[in-house]
């Protein structure tokens, strides 16, 4: 079959990947991509928010399966628009990805089905959020309602921060048409979980846990980025966790949405917080994560393509979901500045090297190919993966590799993965 994949980040890398293990494919595009993905899929240039070139290309390539990788054409509603032009695709429709797209929505949806999560109030007055600030706890925390690149949320310790908070994401509008909602969410405390699902309206199957890392610096230091590394399985995410999850978040999740009539196919990403009264929900994405995919993807031994199909056609209780009982890690490898101001545009040497190893890998997220030469492109520029027999052993891996890898303004942390000696 021919797949388009849609997305350019070390996430599509992955699933493109992942993809072209299966034998059902024959050919796959991938739209807009980067200079990695390359190597598994002809690389389209167009933006994945320009849904009609994307569905004009689609329809003009007979493509089988979409995939679409990334938050933005999610929420923007490309699955409806790809559907109504008679184009299989994976993901979540308009008024499903909804889970992502509105932090007040996924909150009220939690709040009516009682699935755990932070005390919270929805604002559309910046006023009125002032005014609930004046008697609230400290630290308090301030998400701004629609998709923010990761970015739209911020704790504060006193007050005063969180009226300034309110004021950037309310009035100067930081974060954009984001923050014309806010949530005021009560700060909890506790070690993090990423849990990704398999969902096909009803049945929902989840794939291995992982743990990002989502300060810019060592010791969790600096600002919120998109995610600076990756490890799976988490040590922390024990059966009894998981057994609470199932019994009051999972199942209740896709229960909860469908009963709004809003039946969620596609991969819904648990972010979780282990807090000493239970696992609460800390966020809904309704897609893979991204650096999660980069370590959840080369450990799953199913056929990708088979497990989408069954999404798609509601058959996913008739898969089995198998993950290798190894570990991996992912260590991002930045542009230096990242997430605020970076060059781009270095050459990247090394590369070569991933081919000559198995079980390493090196996804591209901002990387382009300039004159025959991959360049750096953006402020996460790859995704250093490898796995081990334990986490131990994968993160020692994925460093030692780290240092095939060299461009001008490489920047890392150096301690992902490090919650694992606490075990
Ligand atoms: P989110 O995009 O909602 O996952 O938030 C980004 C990050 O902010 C999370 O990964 C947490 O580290 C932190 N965070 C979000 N909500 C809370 C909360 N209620 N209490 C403490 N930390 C939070
Ligand atoms: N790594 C967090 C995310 O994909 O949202």
């Amino acid at each position: 079959m021919k797949v388009l994949i849609v997305g350019s980040g070390g996430r599509e890398h992955a699933i493109a990947a992942s993809a072209a293990k299966s034998s059902k494919v024959e050919k796959m595009y991938c739209a807009p991509g980067n200079a990695g993905i390359e190597e598994f899929a002809e690389c389209v240039p167009i933006g994945a928010m320009e849904f009609e070139k994307l569905v004009a290309f689609a329809k003009e390539k007979s493509i089988d399966l979409c995939i679409v990788g990334m938050d933005d054409p999610l929420v923007g509603g490309l699955v409806d628009e790809m559907e109504a032009a008679g184009i299989r695709t994976f993901g979540p429709r308009k008024n499903a990805a909804i889970l992502e797209g509105s932090k007040a929505f996924s909150k009220d949806l939690m709040k009516k089905y009682h699935i755990p999560t932070a005390a919270y109030e929805n604002f559309t007055d910046p006023d009125a959020a002032i005014a609930y600030l004046e008697t609230a706890k400290f630290p308090i925390v301030l998400k701004a309602d629609g998709l923010a690149l990761g970015k739209g949320v911020l704790i504060c310790q006193n007050f005063e921060e969180a009226k300034e908070g309110v004021c950037t994401i309310m009035l100067d509008k930081k974060f954009g048409t984001a923050g014309n909602e806010m949530v005021i969410e009560e700060f909890m405390t506790g070690r993090e979980v990423s849990v990704l699902s398999f969902v096909d309206g009803k049945t929902i199957k989840t794939m291995t846990s992982a743990q990002d890392h989502k300060r810019a610096g060592d010791g969790d230091t600096g600002l919120n980025t998109g995610g600076m590394g990756t490890f799976s399985p988490s040590p922390f995410y024990t059966k009894e966790v998981e057994e609470f999850c199932s019994e009051h978040i999972y199942q209740a999740t896709v229960d909860a949405m469908a009963a709004e009539g809003r039946e969620f196919k596609g991969v819904i990403f648990f972010g979780l917080m282990l807090t000493e009264e239970g696992p609460k929900v800390l966020e809904y994405n309704a897609r893979f994560g991204d650096p999660e995919a980069q370590v959840v993807l080369p450990r799953m031994k199913n056929d990708l393509i088979e497990v989408v199909e069954a999404c798609i056609d509601g058959t996913l209780d008739q898969v089995d979901l198998q993950f290798e009982d190894n570990a991996a890690v992912c260590v991002v490898l930045a542009s230096e500045g990242y997430p605020v101001s970076y060059e781009k545009g270095f050459p990247i040497q090394g590369l070569e090297e991933f081919n000559k190893h198995e079980g390493y890998y090196c996804f591209h997220a901002g990387t382009k190919l300039q004159d025959g030469q991959i360049v750096t492109n953006g402020g996460r520029v790859l995704g250093v993966t490898a796995k081990g027999k334990d986490l131990k052993e994968a993160r020692a891996n994925a460093y030692a590799a780290t240092e095939w890898v060299q461009f001008e303004n490489k920047y890392m942390r150096h301690d992902i993965g490090k919650a694992i000696d606490e075990v």
